[in-house]
């Protein structure tokens, strides 16, 4: 006897499912008062998502959940600074405070500063990792333990880099081993939550304009990084830079039903970069 294989999921016959819905789900998003965290929190909100901004920097949170106010959904703003741990369990306890629960964590906050391994001091490694790397585990776990214990799945959706998996420039060998430890904590956390119906990816920007990538390079004049910046675009195969939004529709995806059925993955999103 031939079986019949199902083909879609029970909640895709509706003819009004709507797959990129995160409609009253309620989410969190590091990093997201500036540049691609913020084009992520417009994305989420824009899809029916409540969306609590978290920053470092509190008055351009503010500003930034300001800014969401046409979109749907109810923005709220908090001070974040993932590498302090008691931080981050705050900000999932706002999250929950605010809107009943946390259903999505998008872990966007990073730093990118410059330096040759060579003149590196341990206090710059150690600041880089840990913000990019410590502060997503600390979130994570936060969240994670707040997701299980509503017993009601989640997503976790982590920006990494392509330099998690091929280095774009010297001069990034601290921010390189954060982001490639980004990429293997998502593995391995994406294991340790798939019992819990929690989906664990990762997205990888290439080239994405945003305030931060925008300043000038350590030991480069303005103009210096200009012309960097420009040899950057061209060896770009779609021949521009990313704007924030284009990876806040990916994030958008993986925060939404239509990747139920994914975890642990990497998503290069980079106009072909990484092929050049
Ligand atoms: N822009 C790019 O080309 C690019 C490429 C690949 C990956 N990324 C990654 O995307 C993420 C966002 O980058 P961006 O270009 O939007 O940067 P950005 O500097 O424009 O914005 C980063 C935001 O994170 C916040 N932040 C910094 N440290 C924080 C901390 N300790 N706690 C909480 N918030 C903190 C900043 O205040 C800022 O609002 C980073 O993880 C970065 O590594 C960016």
């Amino acid at each position: 006897m031939v079986q019949q294989l199902e083909v879609t999921s029970p909640t895709t016959h509706s003819a009004e499912w709507d797959p990129f819905s995160v409609a009253g789900r309620n989410a969190l998003v590091t990093g997201a008062a500036k540049g691609i965290g913020h084009g992520i929190a417009i994305r989420l909100a824009r899809a029916g998502a409540n969306v609590l901004i978290a920053d470092i920097d509190e008055a351009e949170a503010r500003r930034a959940s300001e800014a969401l106010t046409e979109a749907s959904g109810r923005p709220v703003a908090t001070r974040l600074d993932v590498s302090d741990t008691a931080s981050c369990q705050a900000a999932v306890q706002c999250c929950v405070d605010e809107f009943g629960s946390l259903d999505l964590l998008v872990n966007d906050a990073g730093i990118f500063p410059t330096s040759p391994v060579l003149e590196m001091s341990p206090e710059f490694f150690d600041r880089v990792l840990s913000v990019n790397l410590k502060g997503l585990f600390y979130m994570s776990k936060a969240a994670g333990l707040q997701m299980v214990k509503q017993g009601r799945g989640g997503k976790i959706v982590n920006i990494a880099s392509i330099d998690s998996v091929h280095p774009s420039m010297q001069g990034l060998a601290a921010y390189d081993s954060s982001k490639g430890g980004v990429l293997s904590f998502t593995k391995n956390f994406a294991l340790e939550m798939a019992p819990h119906n929690v989906n664990v990816n990762a997205i990888a920007p290439g080239g994405i304009t945003t305030e931060g990538a925008s300043q000038p390079l350590v030991g480069m004049s303005a103009e210096e990084t200009t012309a960097m910046m420009a040899a950057f675009t061209q060896r770009i195969p779609l021949k521009r830079m990313g704007v924030p939004d284009d990876i806040a529709k990916v994030a958008l995806f993986l925060a939404s039903p239509a990747a139920d059925y994914m975890t642990g993955a990497l998503i290069v999103v980079d106009g072909g970069m990484l092929l050049s």
